[in-house]
């Protein structure tokens, strides 16, 4: 496929043709947000399926049921692929969660007028970039953009938490997301969610490790989607001139932006 077929432009962002087809688009404009609702807002690679597993698990309680039964991208859809028009979302009882790699500035108009919670996941560029490197040699599709999220002006109905916290303390983190999204958990429920939710054992689980998606579309012989799951990883990817190189392009480019990174 050439370039121009591979993608299509929607607000001035490049994105995969296959997965936005017009239609999807127009879905994703017309979507009415609920208040309860729950946007899982990442760039890609940043930790979206991870969430996938801990958002859903804290809302029941800890009953694995759905991220058993149901894949990570049925149970937390993303709204602008094109699956998210066949899922009868209308019809799901509340709170319903959803995922999203578009921007801030690119959400529906019922958004900003319903106000649902968002938990934005961030993760150090340098392992995004060592991430999306390996995702890109596998999957038959790519997806370049930028994220607004940080600068949004109903910041206090979003969660601002990174790949990296998650990956320091998982049990806090489960924790913190728990009483952003009002649920009050036990110590033990908090504990068990936190375990299911270890990149080993999420490794494990065929509704969250891609391996039902067909090899012609993402080849996980050559790599897998839970690949390593560690913080760092740019360091066995990038040659010290690469990462500086990196760095200052990455400083440049984000020059106005004034929040304090936890990989900075
Ligand atoms: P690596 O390629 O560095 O291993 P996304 O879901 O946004 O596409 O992000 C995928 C990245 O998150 C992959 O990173 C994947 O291994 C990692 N990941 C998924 N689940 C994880 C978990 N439970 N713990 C740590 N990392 C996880």
């Amino acid at each position: 496929m050439t370039e121009a077929e591979l993608y299509a432009v929607y607000k001035g962002v490049y994105m995969p043709a296959l997965l936005h087809p017009p239609h999807s688009l127009k879905y994703y404009e017309d979507f009415s947000f609920r208040q309860d609702d729950i946007l899982v807002a990442t760039y890609p690679k940043s930790g979206t399926t991870w969430m996938q597993e801990i958002a859903p698990l804290i809302m029941s309680g800890g009953d694995p049921a759905s991220v058993d039964t149901l894949p990570n991208w049925d149970r937390v859809p993303w709204l602008e692929e094109q699956r998210s028009c066949v899922l009868n979302l209308e019809q799901r009882p509340s709170p319903r969660m959803f995922a999203t790699h578009f921007h801030y500035n690119m959400m529906p108009p019922s958004f900003f007028e319903a106000k649902p919670k968002v938990i934005y996941v961030m993760r150090n560029p340098k392992d995004v970039f060592t991430s999306s490197f390996h995702y890109y040699g596998i999957a038959s599709y790519l997806e370049p953009s930028t994220e607004l999220w940080l600068n949004a002006e109903d910041k206090e109905r979003i969660l601002y938490i990174s790949y990296e916290e998650m990956k320091m303390d998982l049990r806090d983190s489960v924790s913190r997301i728990a009483q952003f999204l009002e649920k009050s958990l036990d110590a033990e429920v908090i504990e068990k969610i936190a375990d299911r939710c270890l990149f080993k054992n999420m490794k494990q689980n065929k509704m969250s490790n891609y391996s039902t998606v067909p090899r012609e579309f993402l080849d996980q012989t050559k790599s897998e989607f839970l690949r390593k799951g560690i913080v760092g990883d740019w360091k066995n990817q990038l040659t010290v001139a690469e990462a500086e190189h990196f760095d200052a392009v990455y400083k440049d480019q984000m020059k106005d932006v004034k929040y304090k990174f936890v990989w900075d």
